[in-house]
């Protein structure tokens, strides 16, 4: 079973934010799940180089585009590295392998007669690297206008070569009509068709007033539009146009997650471009929501952005990966502020779960001389235990095949919150003195609770949730989903007992 899956790529003309560090890491937990899950996963991500934004970036630092590049798509690397994203391949728009395909895909749109030579003349704002009509924009006080993004727009007329999008209008909505989970979620996917009914006009897909761009084949002044460029990533890196080459297979791509702001690119102008080169569009497509700051949105003029890798510094990496998920509707905005995620790691975390494994396993060391019990006759409180634990395997693929990763955190939090009150219930400390037995078996089906939570919880935390599965004494080569149906034998020595999540304490102001 094949599975791949993309992030999209980022523009280098800043630093990496929360932002980007969000819809890096949701990739990274739904790549990590397939994996636990048994798929042989692809998982791709990279850096966007091309176009006027970051070529006014270089300028602006004063830079030679490529050596600028280069600083910081590593910087976009190196956050992935620390944030724990297991990318398979990390693609540079910069490259030749992707140079070459996006040509490739050129000359076959052209030869197609799906681009032809014309002129554009109308709005476009650099920030968005996106064309604007009149009705989008709106004249300032100052006399400036700007998107309905808030982004700065200026007056283009240039020659232009010309996507005959407008031809794809109807069979994109087939589209949309025979494969209903092409775009989530439902209420993204209803914004993008009303795009489409509302009418596609052609889309202009060359730009002859710089040159940092891949330039158009034959075509000399004239470099490839940034969106075409950034777009066929996805297939460059599996070696397009090669079709022979051994990663080509993995297309048509069964996941792209991206954010609101680009879902248009990604559900109606990239499934246009393949259909025009006849190849297979991707299955799915996903558009998260945004975070603000304190309420606020984020900007370097507000000086409020938010850097990814501090965060990490200060609270850990599993703490934020968990915070973004938990805090938040996956599809939905979000508002990011320091005293959520303490909050959720001192009482999800520390209490909830760090404090459930640390009374089990230390109640094993101590009554049970550090050795993971057997299950005794399961009464009717430990079967609907385990029950809810088991369970976790089917809800957990539900979701995460919807990209309802709140959802999925929450059915295992269900599970937690079950498992303190078992413990509570059964008070395996109190049965010590009477019944030792079932002391030892209650002590067992939390030990099985406990696996099955940290598994499915692996991709969230990966660190964290190792240490916890040590804890448990469950060997790397079961932890995954199909592992979980060999239990684990009587008699596994334990590690000595070790809290996983020690509460934050703020520093004294
Ligand atoms: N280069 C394009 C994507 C090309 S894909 C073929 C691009 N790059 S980006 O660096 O601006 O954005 C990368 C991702 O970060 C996008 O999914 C975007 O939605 C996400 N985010 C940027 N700021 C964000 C927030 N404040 N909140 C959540 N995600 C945000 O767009």
């Amino acid at each position: 079973m094949r599975f791949y899956m993309t992030t999209p790529i980022f523009y280098v003309n800043g630093d990496p934010h929360i932002g980007h560090a969000y819809t890096a890491i949701a990739a990274d937990v739904l790549a990590r799940f397939k994996r636990l899950d048994g798929y042989d996963v692809h998982f791709l991500s990279g850096t966007d180089e091309h176009g006027q934004k970051v070529e006014k970036a270089a300028r602006d630092a004063g830079m030679a585009p490529q050596d600028f590049c280069d600083a910081i798509s590593a910087k976009f690397r190196d956050m992935e590295v620390r944030l724990d994203v297991s990318t398979d391949d990390f693609i540079r728009t910069t490259e030749p392998r992707h140079v070459h395909g996006v040509q490739a895909l050129w000359r076959r749109l052209r030869e197609r007669d799906q681009i032809y030579l014309g002129h554009y003349e109308g709005w476009y704002a650099v920030r968005d690297e996106d064309f604007y009509s009149a009705d989008d924009v709106t004249l300032l006080a100052d006399g400036s206008r700007v998107a309905p993004t808030g982004a700065p727009v200026e007056w283009v007329r240039e020659p232009n070569f010309l996507f005959r999008l407008s031809r794809w209008q109807d069979a994109l909505l087939q589209h949309y009509e025979e494969n209903p989970d092409f775009v989530g979620p439902p209420a993204k996917r209803n914004e993008m068709l009303s795009f489409i009914r509302g009418g596609l006009t052609d889309l202009s897909v060359s730009r002859t007033s710089f040159k940092w761009g891949i330039p158009v084949p034959d075509e000399p002044g004239h470099v490839i539009y940034v969106w075409v460029d950034a777009l066929a990533n996805y297939i460059t890196a599996l070696g397009y146009p090669d079709l022979c080459s051994s990663l080509w297979p993995r297309w048509p791509a069964d996941l792209h997650l991206v954010g609101k702001d680009i879902l248009r690119f990604h559900a109606v102008y990239w499934p246009a471009f393949l259909m025009a080169a006849g190849l297979p569009v991707p299955k799915r497509i996903f558009g998260h929501g945004w975070w603000t700051v304190e309420g606020e949105k984020m900007s370097k003029s507000v000086g409020n952005v938010i850097d990814p890798l501090s965060l990490v510094d200060r609270f850990g990496v599993d703490a934020v990966r968990f915070f973004l998920f938990r805090e938040v509707p996956f599809g939905n905005d979000g508002d990011y502020s320091e005293r959520a995620l303490i909050s959720r790691m001192n009482t999800e975390l520390a209490n909830d779960l760090g404090n459930l494994c640390q009374r089990s396993v230390s109640l094993i060391a101590r009554n049970c001389a550090g050795v993971l019990p057997d299950r005794g006759p399961l009464t009717q409180d430990d079967e609907e235990m385990l029950g809810l634990a088991d369970g976790l395997i089917g809800s957990l693929r539900e979701r995460m095949d919807r990209q309802a990763l709140h959802e999925a955190l929450e059915e295992v939090w269900k599970a937690i919150r079950a498992a303190n009150a078992y413990i509570d219930r059964q008070a395996p400390w109190a049965l010590k003195k009477t019944d030792r037995a079932r002391m030892a078996a209650v002590l067992r089906v939390l030990a099985d609770v406990i696996r099955s939570v940290a598994t499915m919880l692996s991709p969230f935390m990966p660190q964290s949730m190792a240490r916890m599965l040590d804890q448990v004494g469950v060997p790397h080569g079961l932890r995954s989903i199909a592992g979980l149906q060999t239990p684990l034998p009587e008699g596994t020595l334990l590690p000595a007992p070790q809290g996983v999540f020690p509460r934050f304490v703020e520093e004294a102001a």
